[in-house]
């Protein structure tokens, strides 16, 4: 049982093989948090639980003036009371009071992990898997309990948390927040890390020393957003990629959200996530309940790198689900880059055609099939096929391309409604909006009401016509805008700042049904490139269009940024035409190639345009991405370089069994120093000897330059080494000519001939 709870010092202890969590009951009635870190043995940490009773702080327990909550660390805090930081709930009674007084209860501790009720979240699939505990807190003057839930995964180093609202009294309470997990620190010695960024600069790694006062990361967009990913590390100080200690904080949760850390007077750090409160307000009627959505904290004390591993690892087998959880993601051509709204099914079918003669197996047309779709302003909601496009209809189009030996798949914006659409002209009311006031489009568009169930069932049945007639194996899920105006037709007035929630639990709802209904189709979610990229959706949709930007020097970054939480088997991934469409960079075929191969691999661009030896290099990459895509889809991950930080950066993806490994590096900016690269490798076994060879296609008029040549004189001739050797020796990246180079290696354990 890796839950534990000492009677007689009324302590819980919840651990694994590698992590404690330990917090304790004082007085009977308040839950401190003890320690969170490397496992220890003796689950009595009451140490570490200070309490100061400095000047101006209340004391609530009437016998020690010295007991103040102000400066407690304390696991579920909330406000009225004598606790004066950032609470991680508030509620207002029908008398206007917002004070809560809530005290322990009772518990439970039990095997296994329940769902949450319509939100997704991290999962078992046995009971042995995970062990729950359960606290109820009661507010016994208003019949408000509040039972924390936490379950701690035995093999996955991660503990979950989630808390939820149930109001057994008469009057209906408001929720103005309701935080899924609060962590209070006993020190100030870190720094916070976020993936922060925007529309197409998803996911840049930001790193700050915490400072007194509040400092925090929020989404009030109705998505989890570009701007902040849901996501939160602590870190100790020195803490890099491969040592020190990293606490993750990942909410799996896409709407709105905030995620803080406070700095107090006695440098003790507040961390909390959750829904965020801004414009949030929920009406808990009687007998009612409230689910927070789930948080997944982990520690690790191998660095940043450790941290990745474990949300990797969980994610990839306990969060995302259904027959494509465990398979190789095929590799897809996708029409948007190619052919853009402009296109037939003819100029389909010869993309499609160059695409399976080279091995592509996944074919996806993207937007612009559908109504009278030939730029962005008009047809969402309209998902009837445009015949002028299509005549054969998508079932037509779909089986030609079948019998070219490819997958069919489609996108789709199923959130949306344009304001020029049948939809909109049927169903005004159908939208988000807020009466009497203008309702501002973005992208000539508006967001469809999900929080009502007449909309959900429409949208599901017009997905269902397309799904049960047409032989799709993949929806692209796409959505483009954030929320403005946000409002339901729906909803009595005092439920109006519900609408926000009940939009994304609608869109899980749906989710849910259709993903059930078609477990054979690969669904892969995107919201303008990243926009969307959380946990939550990643429960029904394994895979994410990473970023719209395809531009190969940028996205090292948004896929490094990406990849601190999400495993790459869900970090969408395409080679795109030069002069690139976001940023007119202009890269070489085999750096765009080798950028996305490190992460899940497709392409984006006009396949038909490129020259003889161009689709000899890309049958050549696409081949290799076969042989390696088992190792980067499911492999462990080390990131060796940062491209933030360094001019290079460099990936290693190795095999659970450590006897396979890939090698990515990638030189943005030559110098003319013409020095290899040595590297430092990680994660390997030090006592298999590893075959190590760079997958490179070799252009048949090749003539090596002098550098080329010099390169080849100097360069190690090597090509086998211990796991130590390319450890502690490191391993020599041979020196490459010009700017935007990269190369791959392929490491082997050595087999006897
Ligand atoms: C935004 C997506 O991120 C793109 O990949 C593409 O699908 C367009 N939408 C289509 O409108």
């Amino acid at each position: 049982m890796p839950i534990t709870y000492n009677e007689e010092k009324k302590i819980f202890h919840l651990f694994n093989e590698q992590t404690s969590y330990i917090f304790s009951i004082f007085y009977d009635k308040y839950l401190v948090h003890c320690y969170w870190g490397k496992r220890v043995k003796d689950d009595d940490m009451l140490y570490h639980a200070k309490y100061y009773g400095t000047g101006m702080a209340p004391n609530p327990v009437d016998e020690n003036p010295f007991f103040s909550l102000d400066s407690l660390t304390r696991e579920y805090p909330g406000y009225g009371n004598s606790d004066m930081r950032n609470p991680a709930y508030h509620i207002e009674l029908e008398n206007g009071s917002t004070v809560i007084d809530l005290g322990y209860d009772s518990h439970r501790i039990r095997g296994g992990k329940p769902k949450l009720q319509g939100l997704p979240a991290a999962y078992v699939e046995s009971e042995g898997e995970a062990d729950t505990l359960e606290i109820d807190l009661i507010d016994s003057l208003i019949g408000l309990k509040v039972t924390l839930i936490y379950s701690v995964f035995n093999d996955y180093n991660a503990i979950t948390r989630s808390v939820k609202f149930t109001n057994m009294g008469k009057e209906t309470l408001k929720i103005h927040k309701a935080l899924s997990a609060n962590v209070d620190f006993s020190s100030a010695d870190y720094e916070m890390l976020h993936l922060s960024g925007a529309w197409a600069r998803e996911c840049q790694v930001i790193r700050k020393p915490l400072t007194a006062g509040t400092q925090s990361i929020e989404s009030a967009r109705g998505t989890s957003s570009p701007q902040h990913n849901p996501f939160l590390a602590m870190l100790s100080s020195g803490t890099d990629e491969t040592n020190g200690e990293a606490y993750g904080f990942s909410l799996v949760y896409s709407g709105n959200f905030v995620a803080q850390a406070e700095v107090n007077h006695h440098d003790i750090t507040r961390v909390n996530i959750g829904i965020n409160p801004f414009d949030f307000l929920w009406n808990l009627k009687p007998h009612d309940s409230f689910q927070t959505p789930e948080v997944v904290m982990v520690y690790s004390y191998q660095g940043i790198g450790g941290m990745s591993r474990i949300y990797h690892r969980l994610y990839r087998d306990r969060l995302c689900r259904g027959k494509y959880r465990d398979k190789l993601r095929p590799i897809l051509i996708n029409s948007w880059e190619a052919v853009y709204f402009d296109f037939n099914e003819s100029t389909l079918l010869s993309l499609c055609k160059k695409s399976a003669s080279i091995g592509i197996e996944l074919f996806v047309l993207d937007d612009g099939w559908f109504g009278k779709r030939n730029d962005d302003t008009s047809s969402l909601g309209d998902w009837y096929v445009n015949k002028d496009k299509l005549p054969g209809g998508l079932k037509g189009l779909a089986e030609k391309v079948q019998e070219n030996g490819m997958k069919f798949g489609l996108w789709v914006e199923p959130e949306m409604v344009s304001p020029d659409s049948e939809l909109y002209r049927e169903h005004p009311d159908w939208c988000i909006h807020v009466p009497n006031r203008k309702r501002t489009t973005g992208r000539s568009q508006l967001v469809l009401d999900f929080s009502r169930d007449d909309v959900c069932i429409a949208v599901l049945k017009m997905l269902g016509n397309i799904l049960s007639t047409v032989p799709i194996s993949y929806i692209k899920w796409d959505m483009n805008r954030h929320l403005s105006e946000i409002g339901s037709a729906n909803l009595p007035p005092n439920q109006q700042r519900e609408t926000a929630h009940r939009y994304i639990l609608g869109v899980y709802n749906v989710l849910e049904k259709l993903t059930s209904a078609y477990p054979h189709v690969l669904f892969e979610s995107c919201s303008a490139g990243g926009g969307r990229f959380d946990p939550a959706m990643l429960h029904y949709m394994p895979q994410t269009w990473t970023s719209d930007n395809t531009d190969a020097v940028q996205r090292l970054k948004i896929q490094h940024g990406t990849s601190i939480v999400y495993p790459a088997s869900s970090i969408g991934a395409h080679v795109s035409a030069v002069p690139n469409h976001q940023t007119g960079r202009v890269t070489d075929l085999k750096f765009r190639n080798d950028v996305a191969m490190s992460g899940n691999f497709g392409y984006e661009l006009d396949i038909r345009s490129l020259s003889d030896s161009e689709i000899k290099e890309v049958s050549y990459q696409i081949e290799m991405y076969k042989e390696i895509r088992d190792l980067v889809q499911f492999g462990d991950l080390y990131r060796l370089k940062d491209p933030f930080g360094d001019k290079d950066s460099s990936l290693l993806y190795v095999s659970s069994n450590t006897k396979r490994a890939v090698l990515f590096y990638f030189s943005v900016h030559t110098s003319c120093r013409y020095q290899h690269k040595l590297i430092k490798l990680v994660g390997l076994n030090p006592d298999v000897i590893y075959d190590v060879n760079e997958l490179m296609y070799v252009q048949q008029d090749y003539e090596p330059s002098m550098i080329d040549q010099i390169s080849m004189m100097t360069c190690d001739k090597r090509k086998s080494y211990y796991g130590d050797q390319l450890m502690h020796g490191g391993f020599q990246v041979p020196f490459k000519w010009g700017d935007f180079k990269s190369s791959v290696f392929l490491l082997k354990a050595h087999v006897e001939k």
